[in-house]
């Protein structure tokens, strides 16, 4: 039941308007070379026409600077216009050139005025920040992080900056990873955000039972302990995938038949045209094929998928498999229904995710994920590098270990354990 509750909860409370459905983008190429707007228009073009997909129209960025400027606007934004692409904004908040970020964003209300602003879904301020900056984040060399408190700072920063301008209603919030939003010190964070938004990769989460089978039970777990602390905020998947090649992850084998196996279970199952959801990643091999790769296209850019993306049919989910739910647990009096079903639905996958698995591997080798090794990101944090330079190489070590979130769960954990445990027994 709480999973059902939390994630209906979760898609009711998204922008009633339309449910936002794309991909991330990076504002580099993988040699380091910057994205033009015709590299963006491509991009947003060729999602579009994605093979067996619709409505892949809207971009998350992660920078609002175009690479090898100073803070001119990020050519994303000309090509958003131009393919009538929305936009969920991404400040970089880690390197030292926040100024220049706001700057780029003021720039962009003023250069493109109405057409820009209608685009733009939300507005995140900086990406992973607090889970570089934890202790995992940090055995895990993820890179360089911000605190809460600067986060606070610069979302304060930029509602003023859009105060009074086009934007003014755009919601802010914030990326990181369901480990940031489950930790008490960052709490300040959600207080002052719109929306949160959540990096999850089940694939990552190598001291847990990971095998794709596992997928959405580890990715609705993150949802579940992301909602304990939201506040009644609105969740929104920032990132998300599975990759078709690299290495494996404790059970998490990459492949294309695991990377559909994970579309069509998180994506066709929970996400898509339910909740705000940017996948990961509509081309991560440009040149050089990283490892892991994520990207569905392959190593060029062209609307035929790697894999089947059509969703695979509805059979009447979660009304018909409640109702067996129901008559099978005899637990249900005529007219509670609605709450014994969803209690037996949920009781079944809760067990099988968070509360089973988690706690016990809590106590995972932190940063055992990524590591932040090579230059391959799986967190695309495109504009920036180790340094958290904006624009600069995406050859950034803030690798996956932003999943490896769960890799860092220790002891606080067993309270935010309980407390979910709580929640479910009062429903
Ligand atoms: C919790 O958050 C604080 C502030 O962001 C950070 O310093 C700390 O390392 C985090 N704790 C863990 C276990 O990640
Ligand atoms: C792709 O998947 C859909 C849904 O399962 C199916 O109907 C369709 O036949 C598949 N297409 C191909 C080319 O296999
Ligand atoms: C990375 O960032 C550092 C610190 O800002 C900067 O000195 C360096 O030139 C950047 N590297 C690249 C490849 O842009």
């Amino acid at each position: 039941m709480y999973l059902t509750t939390a994630l209906a909860f979760a898609l009711s409370l998204s922008p009633a308007a339309a449910v936002s459905k794309g991909f991330n983008y990076g504002s580099t190429h993988n040699d380091g070379s910057f994205k033009n707007q015709d590299d963006f228009q491509n991009e947003f073009k060729t999602a579009k026409g994605l093979v067996g997909t619709e409505g892949f129209t809207s971009a998350r960025l992660y920078t609002m600077i175009q690479g090898g400027t100073t803070n001119t606007p990020i050519s994303a934004i000309p090509a958003a216009i131009q393919e009538k692409t929305t936009l969920l904004l991404g400040l970089w908040a880690s390197g030292d050139t926040f100024n220049d970020e706001v700057a780029a964003l003021k720039s962009a209300i003023d250069t493109y005025g109405d057409d820009f602003a209608k685009l733009v879904v939300g507005i995140s301020v900086g990406s992973e920040d607090l889970y570089r900056d934890s202790t995992t984040g940090i055995q895990a060399l993820a890179g360089i992080g911000k605190g809460p408190d600067v986060i606070v700072d610069y979302i304060k920063t930029v509602r003023s900056a859009i105060s009074g301008t086009s934007l003014a209603k755009a919601p802010v919030g914030h990326v990181d990873t369901w480990t940031a939003y489950a930790n008490d010190s960052n709490s300040a964070v959600i207080d002052n955000c719109d929306f949160l938004g959540l990096d999850a990769y089940p694939y990552f989460q190598n001291t847990q039972s990971n095998a794709v089978s596992s997928g959405k039970s580890l990715f609705q777990d993150a949802i579940n302990r992301v909602t304990a602390h939201a506040n009644g905020k609105p969740i929104w998947v920032t990132e998300t995938g599975w990759p078709v090649s690299g290495k494996t992850e404790n059970l998490g084998i990459p492949s294309t038949e695991n990377a559909k196996t994970y579309w069509d279970d998180v994506g066709c199952g929970l996400l898509f045209d339910k909740v705000n959801t940017w996948w990961y990643i509509l081309q991560d091999a440009d040149g050089t094929t990283p490892n892991p790769s994520f990207g569905i296209t392959g190593t060029s850019l062209t609307t035929t998928p790697l894999y089947n993306l059509t969703c695979p049919a509805v059979t009447s989910t979660s009304t018909s498999s409640s109702a067996t739910g129901t008559a099978s647990s005899g637990s249900s009096t005529g007219g509670s229904t609605g709450a014994s079903t969803g209690a037996s639905t949920g009781a079944s996958t809760g067990a099988s995710t968070g509360f089973a698995t988690s706690p016990g591997s809590a106590t995972g080798t932190p940063g055992s994920s990524g590591t932040g090794s090579s230059g391959v990101t799986p967190t695309p944090t495109p504009g920036s590098n180790a340094s958290g330079t904006p624009g600069s190489s995406s050859t950034t070590p803030t690798s996956p270990a932003h999943t490896g979130a769960a890799t860092s769960v220790s002891a606080s954990m067993t309270g935010v354990v309980a407390a979910l445990f709580a929640l479910i027994v009062a429903f």
